[in-house]
């Protein structure tokens, strides 16, 4: 049976696009994206669902107790965050719990919580020295980036890295693993054994291939118990 996917956003909507890119022309995937909920209107997120015919709505913070409705209207399972900018009501969250994934853009714990999003985290990243940064899934629960991790991949920090030249490296990682993880998820978070090391070059800024990101976020990609 399809999995019924919301995507909520706040921006430019990048990774709602690998989203929509893995989702809505495969008939074998194992979900489909129903909605995309906007925190805010004339987004790059909405124009871009609007395009590949999904339903959109926007829900400024002042209506965000309309969300639960929306969800059970669309008969939504599964919640992907996907640069979205707020937090999730705890009526959501509970009614969700266990069914609603994030994509930061770092190795989580790290830089995370509060405050930290956008160039806030790639400019902390680099102001603290650290040579690896990368992308994190993880289980949304009442709280800024501490859910349970599902999946993450790391991303090299270069010694000239500004924080967009690194935000544009992490991007490029973020539009594998969210639709890697997503899929796995949906598919019931297989955990298959890595058959290999996971390899990677990032000497030309390449970023993984999608095979090897599937492979680790379905080897990490659990559901709740
Ligand atoms: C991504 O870096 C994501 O990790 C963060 O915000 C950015 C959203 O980009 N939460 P986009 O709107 O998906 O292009």
């Amino acid at each position: 049976m399809s999995v019924r996917i919301a995507v909520l956003a706040s921006g430019g909507g990048s990774n709602l696009q690998a989203l929509i890119d893995r989702f809505q022309t495969d008939a074998e995937a194992p979900g489909r994206i129903e909605l995309v909920v906007a925190s805010r209107p004339a987004i790059g997120a909405l124009e871009r669902a609007e395009r590949a015919g999904i339903h959109t709505a926007v829900l400024p913070p002042e209506d965000q107790g309309e969300l639960a409705t929306l969800l059970d209207r669309h008969g939504i399972d599964l919640i992907v965050l996907a640069g979205y900018l707020r937090l999730v009501p705890e009526s959501v969250v509970a009614g969700f719990r266990g069914r609603i994934l994030n994509v930061h853009p770092a190795l989580l714990p790290a830089f995370g919580g509060p405050g930290m999003y956008g160039m806030r985290v790639h400019r902390a990243v680099i102001e603290s020295g650290v040579r690896v940064s990368g992308a994190t899934v993880h289980l949304v629960d009442e709280r800024y980036d501490e859910g349970p991790i599902l999946a993450q991949w790391p991303v090299p920090v270069f010694p000239d890295d500004t924080p967009e030249r690194l935000a544009a490296r992490v991007l490029r990682v973020e539009h594998l693993l969210l639709p890697a993880a997503v899929e796995a998820f949906a598919r019931g978070g297989a955990a298959v054994p890595l058959s290999e090391p996971l390899a990677f070059d990032f000497a030309q800024e390449v970023a993984p291939s999608a095979a090897s990101v599937a492979r680790l976020a379905s080897a990490t990609c659990k559901p709740e118990p």
